[in-house]
């Protein structure tokens, strides 16, 4: 999945802050218990989650797609200590391992999770929302955005995942590519925030709401 040379990635890694030990254990127990362990996000993008939470001033946040809590936590750790961050998913036996992360990370008990299709979740809150990040099934994408930009305050940051889903999105032939590829343009036409696109990872794409 990653789009520069393994050894780059290492060496980004070598360079970005260690975690606490909590993340490596979940790396580990994903591998061992989970079919597409890769989906987590990882130390680089997880570091990168959580510089930019705590750049942008967060306190409310929410996140679409939590899978073991990788994101999750990393997310959470930058809040404050009064911050809170709604994290949906669709999967309990996934979302059982990563409350039992959330309950021991002493930083946890600011995330509440939520099982259930994301849309419904979304279209329950009123918001506003400081920072949002977007990493479920990809055919939802745009559907996400549209129910989220709304919600989220101005200067607040929306994140959104793979949006270059291994490179395939400059040929798409997959579902998903094509999704993301029409994502992609829908999310750069629209007037309400700025953005910009990074290879970060399989391509994070960074909008802030004007
Ligand atoms: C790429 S994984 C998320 C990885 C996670 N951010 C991490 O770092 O570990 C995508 C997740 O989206 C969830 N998902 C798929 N469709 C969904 C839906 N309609 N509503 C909520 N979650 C959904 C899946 O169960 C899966 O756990």
């Amino acid at each position: 999945m990653n789009l520069v040379s393994d050894d780059i990635h290492a060496y980004c890694e070598d360079h970005t802050s260690q975690v606490d030990a909590l993340y490596e254990r979940l790396r580990q127990e994903t591998l061992a218990k989970t079919d597409l362990p890769q989906m987590q996000v990882g130390r680089v993008e997880g570091r990168f989650l959580k510089l930019l939470v705590q750049m942008c001033g967060a306190k409310n946040a929410i996140e679409v797609g939590t899978f073991t809590g990788y994101s999750a936590l990393s997310i959470a750790e930058g809040l404050p200590a009064d911050g809170t961050l709604l994290a949906l998913d669709i999967n309990p036996e996934t979302a059982a391992i990563a409350q039992r992360f959330f309950d021991e990370a002493p930083w946890g008990s600011k995330i509440t999770l939520q099982l259930g299709p994301a849309l419904d979740s979304i279209a329950a809150q009123e918001g506003p929302f400081d920072f949002a990040f977007i990493d479920a099934d990809k055919a939802n994408y745009a559907n996400y955005w549209d129910a989220l930009v709304p919600r989220m305050r101005p200067g607040g940051l929306l994140v959104v995942d793979n949006v270059l889903w291994s490179g395939t999105v400059l040929a798409p032939e997959t579902d998903s590519a094509k999704a993301i590829n029409a994502f992609n343009d829908h999310a750069a036409a629209d007037e309400r925030v700025e953005f910009v696109m990074l290879s970060v990872r399989d391509g994070m794409l960074l909008a802030r709401k004007k």
